[in-house]
Protein backbone atom coordinates (compact mmCIF):
# COMPACT_ATOMS: atom_id res chain seq x y z
CA UNK A 1 0.00 0.00 0.00
CA UNK A 2 1.06 3.38 -1.12
CA UNK A 3 0.30 7.11 0.33
CA UNK A 4 0.58 9.78 -2.97
CA UNK A 5 -0.57 13.16 -2.92
CA UNK A 6 -1.64 14.86 -6.20
CA UNK A 7 0.21 17.49 -7.67
CA UNK A 8 -2.54 20.47 -7.52
CA UNK A 9 -0.45 23.06 -5.77
CA UNK A 10 2.67 21.92 -6.68
CA UNK A 11 5.49 24.42 -7.78
CA UNK A 12 8.78 25.50 -7.32
CA UNK A 13 8.68 28.59 -4.58
CA UNK A 14 11.33 28.08 -2.85
CA UNK A 15 14.90 27.00 -3.17
CA UNK A 16 15.90 24.64 -0.48
CA UNK A 17 18.12 22.01 -2.60
CA UNK A 18 20.29 22.84 -5.37
CA UNK A 19 17.69 21.35 -8.48
CA UNK A 20 15.22 24.17 -7.32
CA UNK A 21 15.35 27.54 -8.95
CA UNK A 22 12.11 30.07 -8.83
CA UNK A 23 13.26 31.44 -12.10
CA UNK A 24 12.51 27.59 -13.57
CA UNK A 25 9.02 26.83 -12.75
CA UNK A 26 6.97 23.64 -13.03
CA UNK A 27 4.34 23.81 -15.81
CA UNK A 28 1.50 22.73 -13.75
CA UNK A 29 -0.68 21.18 -16.28
CA UNK A 30 2.47 18.46 -17.60
CA UNK A 31 3.66 18.17 -13.88
CA UNK A 32 -0.21 16.80 -13.20
CA UNK A 33 0.27 14.59 -16.60
CA UNK A 34 3.46 13.35 -15.29
CA UNK A 35 1.83 12.49 -11.72
CA UNK A 36 -1.01 10.67 -12.94
CA UNK A 37 1.84 8.63 -15.30
CA UNK A 38 3.28 7.30 -12.27
CA UNK A 39 -0.40 6.71 -10.41
CA UNK A 40 -1.73 4.73 -13.51
CA UNK A 41 1.60 2.52 -13.60
CA UNK A 42 1.85 1.88 -9.96
CA UNK A 43 -1.96 1.55 -10.01
CA UNK A 44 -2.26 -1.04 -12.75
CA UNK A 45 0.48 -3.36 -10.42
CA UNK A 46 -2.26 -4.08 -8.07
CA UNK A 47 -0.58 -1.66 -5.63
CA UNK A 48 -3.30 0.07 -3.03
CA UNK A 49 -2.78 3.42 -3.09
CA UNK A 50 -3.88 5.70 -0.69
CA UNK A 51 -4.37 9.61 -1.55
CA UNK A 52 -3.50 12.88 0.76
CA UNK A 53 -5.52 15.75 -0.10
CA UNK A 54 -3.68 18.52 -1.46
CA UNK A 55 -3.02 21.76 0.79
CA UNK A 56 -2.71 25.20 -0.61
CA UNK A 57 0.54 26.71 -0.22
CA UNK A 58 2.66 23.58 0.93
CA UNK A 59 4.17 22.97 -2.69
CA UNK A 60 6.39 19.92 -1.51
CA UNK A 61 3.56 18.10 0.01
CA UNK A 62 3.84 16.11 -2.80
CA UNK A 63 6.65 14.34 -2.15
CA UNK A 64 4.82 12.02 0.58
CA UNK A 65 8.33 10.26 1.30
CA UNK A 66 9.52 12.48 3.10
CA UNK A 67 5.88 12.08 5.49
CA UNK A 68 7.53 9.75 7.54
CA UNK A 69 9.03 6.47 8.92
CA UNK A 70 6.60 4.01 8.69
CA UNK A 71 7.33 0.75 10.25
CA UNK A 72 4.37 -1.90 11.19
CA UNK A 73 1.38 0.34 12.29
CA UNK A 74 4.07 2.74 13.70
CA UNK A 75 4.86 5.78 12.66
CA UNK A 76 7.60 8.40 13.30
CA UNK A 77 6.82 11.78 11.70
CA UNK A 78 9.08 13.21 9.89
CA UNK A 79 10.81 16.71 11.41
CA UNK A 80 11.82 18.97 8.44
CA UNK A 81 14.90 20.80 8.51
CA UNK A 82 13.38 23.76 6.25
CA UNK A 83 11.24 26.51 7.69
CA UNK A 84 9.18 26.25 4.29
CA UNK A 85 8.10 22.62 4.90
CA UNK A 86 7.40 22.31 8.31
CA UNK A 87 3.83 23.41 7.51
CA UNK A 88 3.68 19.86 6.10
CA UNK A 89 4.13 18.38 9.62
CA UNK A 90 0.61 19.01 10.51
CA UNK A 91 -0.68 17.42 7.33
CA UNK A 92 0.84 14.57 7.65
CA UNK A 93 0.13 14.02 11.27
CA UNK A 94 -3.15 14.26 10.98
CA UNK A 95 -3.56 11.81 8.27
CA UNK A 96 -1.31 9.54 10.16
CA UNK A 97 -3.69 9.88 13.37
CA UNK A 98 -7.27 9.79 11.18
CA UNK A 99 -6.30 6.15 9.74
CA UNK A 100 -4.83 5.45 12.94
CA UNK A 101 -1.50 4.55 12.74
CA UNK A 102 0.13 4.88 16.44
CA UNK A 103 2.83 8.17 16.32
CA UNK A 104 6.01 7.90 18.00
CA UNK A 105 7.93 10.78 18.98
CA UNK A 106 11.83 11.60 19.06
CA UNK A 107 13.06 12.78 22.25
CA UNK A 108 13.63 16.54 22.13
CA UNK A 109 17.36 17.20 20.41
CA UNK A 110 19.74 16.37 23.19
CA UNK A 111 22.66 19.53 23.69
CA UNK A 112 24.80 19.74 20.61
CA UNK A 113 22.58 17.02 18.83
CA UNK A 114 20.01 18.41 16.31
CA UNK A 115 16.54 16.80 16.06
CA UNK A 116 15.63 17.03 12.11
CA UNK A 117 14.38 14.23 10.73
CA UNK A 118 12.84 13.40 7.02
CA UNK A 119 11.15 10.05 7.18
CA UNK A 120 11.46 7.40 4.22
CA UNK A 121 13.47 10.34 2.53
CA UNK A 122 16.24 9.44 4.62
CA UNK A 123 15.47 6.26 5.92
CA UNK A 124 15.42 3.33 3.84
CA UNK A 125 15.02 -0.89 4.60
CA UNK A 126 17.24 -2.96 3.03
CA UNK A 127 16.83 -6.39 4.32
CA UNK A 128 16.35 -5.68 8.18
CA UNK A 129 19.10 -3.39 8.23
CA UNK A 130 17.71 0.52 8.14
CA UNK A 131 20.17 2.40 5.88
CA UNK A 132 20.07 6.29 7.50
CA UNK A 133 21.14 9.12 5.55
CA UNK A 134 22.18 12.06 7.54
CA UNK A 135 23.82 15.75 7.66
CA UNK A 136 21.88 17.02 4.52
CA UNK A 137 18.23 16.78 6.13
CA UNK A 138 18.06 14.48 8.88
CA UNK A 139 20.09 14.21 11.88
CA UNK A 140 21.93 11.20 13.07
CA UNK A 141 20.82 11.37 16.46
CA UNK A 142 17.62 10.86 15.33
CA UNK A 143 18.72 7.61 13.20
CA UNK A 144 20.42 6.33 16.31
CA UNK A 145 16.93 6.92 18.72
CA UNK A 146 15.49 5.06 15.72
CA UNK A 147 17.04 1.68 16.04
CA UNK A 148 16.46 1.66 19.73
CA UNK A 149 12.78 2.79 18.99
CA UNK A 150 12.36 0.42 16.12
CA UNK A 151 14.94 -2.46 17.50
CA UNK A 152 16.64 -2.33 14.56
CA UNK A 153 19.66 -2.47 13.27
CA UNK A 154 20.75 0.62 11.57
CA UNK A 155 23.69 2.01 9.42
CA UNK A 156 24.28 5.95 9.45
CA UNK A 157 25.65 6.63 5.88
CA UNK A 158 26.64 10.46 5.71
CA UNK A 159 25.47 12.46 2.52
CA UNK A 160 28.15 13.94 1.10
CA UNK A 161 27.01 16.11 -2.28
CA UNK A 162 24.04 18.74 -1.79
CA UNK A 163 22.25 17.18 -5.08
CA UNK A 164 21.74 14.00 -3.32
CA UNK A 165 20.46 15.62 0.01
CA UNK A 166 18.20 12.72 0.61
CA UNK A 167 19.18 8.98 0.46
CA UNK A 168 16.53 7.88 -1.34
CA UNK A 169 17.89 10.07 -4.15
CA UNK A 170 21.48 8.31 -4.47
CA UNK A 171 20.20 4.65 -2.59
CA UNK A 172 17.56 2.28 -3.45
CA UNK A 173 17.06 -1.17 -2.09
CA UNK A 174 15.84 -3.91 -4.70
CA UNK A 175 15.59 -7.05 -2.61
CA UNK A 176 17.38 -7.62 0.94
CA UNK A 177 20.64 -8.20 -0.59
CA UNK A 178 20.37 -5.90 -3.55
CA UNK A 179 20.04 -2.18 -4.19
CA UNK A 180 20.99 0.54 -7.03
CA UNK A 181 23.27 3.25 -5.39
CA UNK A 182 25.67 6.27 -6.76
CA UNK A 183 28.66 5.89 -5.18
CA UNK A 184 29.99 9.50 -5.28
CA UNK A 185 26.88 10.63 -3.25
CA UNK A 186 28.52 9.31 -0.19
CA UNK A 187 31.86 9.47 1.58
CA UNK A 188 34.63 6.50 1.86
CA UNK A 189 32.99 4.84 4.75
CA UNK A 190 29.54 5.38 3.36
CA UNK A 191 30.65 3.25 0.48
CA UNK A 192 32.62 0.71 2.81
CA UNK A 193 29.44 0.37 5.05
CA UNK A 194 27.40 -0.31 1.81
CA UNK A 195 29.48 -2.56 0.29
CA UNK A 196 30.17 -4.67 3.18
CA UNK A 197 26.03 -4.97 4.14
CA UNK A 198 25.07 -5.06 0.09
CA UNK A 199 26.33 -8.09 -2.04
CA UNK A 200 24.53 -7.29 -5.31
CA UNK A 201 25.02 -3.35 -5.75
CA UNK A 202 24.04 -1.95 -9.47
CA UNK A 203 26.07 1.74 -9.74
CA UNK A 204 24.56 4.13 -11.41
CA UNK A 205 26.65 6.23 -13.60
CA UNK A 206 26.33 10.28 -13.23
CA UNK A 207 24.28 11.11 -16.11
CA UNK A 208 21.63 8.48 -15.11
CA UNK A 209 21.68 9.87 -11.04
CA UNK A 210 21.07 13.18 -12.25
CA UNK A 211 18.08 12.14 -13.66
CA UNK A 212 17.23 10.41 -10.40
CA UNK A 213 17.87 6.96 -11.34
CA UNK A 214 18.24 5.81 -8.04
CA UNK A 215 14.85 7.53 -7.29
CA UNK A 216 13.17 4.51 -7.87
CA UNK A 217 9.91 3.01 -6.99
CA UNK A 218 9.82 -0.88 -6.02
CA UNK A 219 7.14 -3.16 -6.38
CA UNK A 220 8.14 -6.71 -6.60
CA UNK A 221 10.29 -7.40 -9.34
CA UNK A 222 8.29 -3.94 -11.00
CA UNK A 223 11.24 -1.30 -11.13
CA UNK A 224 9.92 2.78 -11.75
CA UNK A 225 11.89 5.64 -12.80
CA UNK A 226 11.94 8.86 -14.12
CA UNK A 227 12.98 8.67 -18.38
CA UNK A 228 16.72 8.72 -19.28
CA UNK A 229 17.94 5.87 -17.35
CA UNK A 230 18.73 3.18 -20.46
CA UNK A 231 21.72 2.43 -18.17
CA UNK A 232 19.91 1.21 -15.39
CA UNK A 233 17.07 -0.01 -16.98
CA UNK A 234 19.60 -2.47 -18.81
CA UNK A 235 21.34 -3.96 -15.76
CA UNK A 236 17.40 -4.09 -14.18
CA UNK A 237 16.77 -5.99 -17.07
CA UNK A 238 19.59 -8.36 -17.13
CA UNK A 239 18.74 -9.32 -13.64
CA UNK A 240 15.42 -10.29 -13.84
CA UNK A 241 13.31 -7.18 -12.92
CA UNK A 242 11.10 -5.31 -14.98
CA UNK A 243 11.89 -1.17 -15.26
CA UNK A 244 9.20 0.99 -16.85
CA UNK A 245 10.47 4.70 -17.58
CA UNK A 246 8.00 7.28 -16.67
CA UNK A 247 8.31 11.11 -17.65
CA UNK A 248 8.77 12.91 -14.35
CA UNK A 249 10.99 15.75 -15.11
CA UNK A 250 8.54 18.26 -14.07
CA UNK A 251 9.21 17.03 -10.61
CA UNK A 252 13.04 16.81 -10.91
CA UNK A 253 12.83 20.60 -10.74
CA UNK A 254 11.98 20.47 -7.28
CA UNK A 255 14.72 17.97 -6.56
CA UNK A 256 12.38 14.76 -6.46
CA UNK A 257 11.26 11.71 -8.83
CA UNK A 258 8.89 8.37 -8.46
CA UNK A 259 10.28 7.42 -5.00
CA UNK A 260 9.80 10.50 -3.38
CA UNK A 261 6.07 11.01 -4.93
CA UNK A 262 5.32 7.67 -2.88
CA UNK A 263 4.93 6.17 0.87
CA UNK A 264 4.85 2.67 1.57
CA UNK A 265 1.82 2.31 4.21
CA UNK A 266 2.44 -1.18 4.73
CA UNK A 267 5.69 -0.01 6.20
CA UNK A 268 8.91 0.53 4.77
CA UNK A 269 10.34 -2.15 5.94
CA UNK A 270 7.67 -4.66 4.49
CA UNK A 271 9.15 -4.86 0.79
CA UNK A 272 8.10 -7.46 -1.50
CA UNK A 273 10.68 -10.05 0.13
CA UNK A 274 8.97 -9.80 3.33
CA UNK A 275 5.48 -9.22 2.58
CA UNK A 276 3.77 -12.47 3.51
CA UNK A 277 6.17 -12.62 6.68
CA UNK A 278 4.75 -9.47 7.84
CA UNK A 279 0.70 -9.34 7.46
CA UNK A 280 0.46 -9.39 11.68
CA UNK A 281 2.47 -6.80 12.06
N1 LIG B 1 11.66 20.01 -2.84
C1 LIG B 1 11.68 18.93 -1.94
C2 LIG B 1 12.73 19.16 -0.86
O1 LIG B 1 13.76 19.70 -1.18
C3 LIG B 1 11.92 17.64 -2.65
C4 LIG B 1 11.82 16.43 -1.78
C5 LIG B 1 12.13 15.16 -2.49
N2 LIG B 1 11.89 14.06 -1.62
C6 LIG B 1 12.70 13.00 -1.47
N3 LIG B 1 12.28 12.03 -0.72
N4 LIG B 1 13.90 12.94 -1.99
O2 LIG B 1 12.56 18.84 0.27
Amino acid sequence: MLLMCPPDYFGIEYEINPWMSVAVAADHALAQDQWRGLYDLLAATGVDIQLLSPTEGLPDLVFTANAGLVFGRKVLVSRFRHPQRQGEEPVFREWFTSQGFEIVDFAPASVGGGSDFEGAGDALFCGDTLFAGYRMRSDATCHQQIGSILGVRVIPVELVDPRYYHLDTCFCPLAEDEAIWYPPAFDDYGRRAIRAMIPKLIEVERKEAEQFACNAVVVGRNVFTNVGCSQLHDQLRARSYTPTETPLNEFVKAGGSAKCLTLRLDGEESASWRCSHNANR
